[in-house]
């Protein structure tokens, strides 16, 4: 197979490149580096089957040839992260909504099946956990530039589920939940990488609010093989599936556990999210996904658990 993968030059897309070459397949990647970077793949450079393109998903002209060469498209490109969000309010809204447009306008041209990363930020701020693929989602108001994410996210959803049911555009969207592993960067406010390697340096480990909301985490290599297995599942095509671990921690007890990994003596420090973000940011308290839907359909079980991710994540940071 010849898979396109957008943004493959990113943290998930870097570990997805991988699986699939090793699997014998062949990769097309296009990256613009804004949040992923050529360290991430400079070790498939050499491999004949790994193709790189450096440009952005919103020039067409660039694009066009990659889908028409591939079989399949993995539609990871995006602005991702809070703080990226909050300081690039119009990238993030024309690269989420504009790009995944021209990914499948031209998806549909070629008739080429497209799995497109959505998010559990879709949500929104309800608090009814284990979040359903069918639940209703609750959203802050325009003012508060984060939810222009979700927004944007499940405009997205919309867009690629019009495409299956107007125009037949076989399409798959994955809704993933925080997604942790080496190569993920901590610049634009990711949790985890961030306690790491504050922990790490021996610095505080700053805790957004207070500490008291919870988060469920997955390593990437479970991220990785349920998409690649949603793509191929036939049964999943038109569909949402939550990707994610329904294990919750506190991020509190996940500043903890970093620090008892490293092994360090970081004092665990609170700041308010009006500081961290931006004056009346709102978070949400909770985020664990229901995974009854992958279960049923392909089996998934997430396989490495929190403190196994971080001692690889840690190790990562040291090396
Ligand atoms: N990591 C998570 O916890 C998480 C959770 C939910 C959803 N997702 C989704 O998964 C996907 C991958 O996220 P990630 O964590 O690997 O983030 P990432 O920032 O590492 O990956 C995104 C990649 O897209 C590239 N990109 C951005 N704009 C582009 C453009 N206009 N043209 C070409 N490339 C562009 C970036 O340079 C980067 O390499 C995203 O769609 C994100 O919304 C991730």
């Amino acid at each position: 197979m010849k898979y396109l993968i957008t943004g493959g030059a990113g943290f998930i897309g870097s570990h997805l490149a991988e699986r699939l070459l090793e699997k014998g397949d062949e990769v097309y990647v296009i990256d613009n580096f804004s949040t992923g970077s050529l360290d991430n793949i400079q070790h498939l450079l050499s491999e004949s089957k790994f193709h790189l393109t450096v440009g952005t998903i919103l020039n067409e002209r660039t694009l066009e040839p990659l889908v028409q060469a591939c079989d399949r498209i993995f539609h990871l490109a995006a602005a991702v992260g809070v703080r990226l969000i909050i300081e690039r309010p119009v990238d993030t809204i024309e690269t989420n909504i504009l790009g995944t447009e021209i990914v499948l306008r031209l998806a549909n041209k070629y008739k080429k099946k497209a799995l497109i990363t959505s998010t559990s930020e879709v949500y929104g701020k309800g608090n009814h956990v284990p979040f359903k693929e069918e639940d209703d989602r609750t959203y802050g108001p325009t003012v508060k530039s984060r939810w222009s994410y979700a927004t944007s996210k499940a405009v997205d959803e919309f867009l690629a589920l019009a495409y299956f049911h107007e125009k037949k555009l076989p399409v798959v969207i994955a809704r993933l939940f925080n997604t942790i592993g080496p190569r993920q960067t901590g610049s634009y406010g990711m949790v985890v990488p961030s306690f790491v390697q504050q922990a790490l340096l021996g610095h505080p480990i700053t805790v957004y609010g207070n500490g008291k909301q919870t988060r469920s985490f997955t390593y990437v290599d479970d991220v990785v093989s349920a998409i690649r297995q949603l793509m191929e599942h036939p049964r999943a095509v038109g569909e949402v599936f939550n990707v994610g671990n329904s294990e919750e921690i506190s991020i509190n007890d996940l500043a903890k556990l970093v620090r008892k990994i490293v092994g360090g003596d970081s004092e665990i420090v609170h700041i308010s999210y009006d500081e961290a973000f931006e004056k009346g940011f709102e978070d949400m308290q909770r985020r664990v996904p229901n995974i009854t839907k992958i279960k049923e359909l392909i089996g998934f079980k997430p396989t490495v658990d929190l403190e196994e991710s971080i001692k690889r994540i840690v190790e990562y940071y040291r090396r």
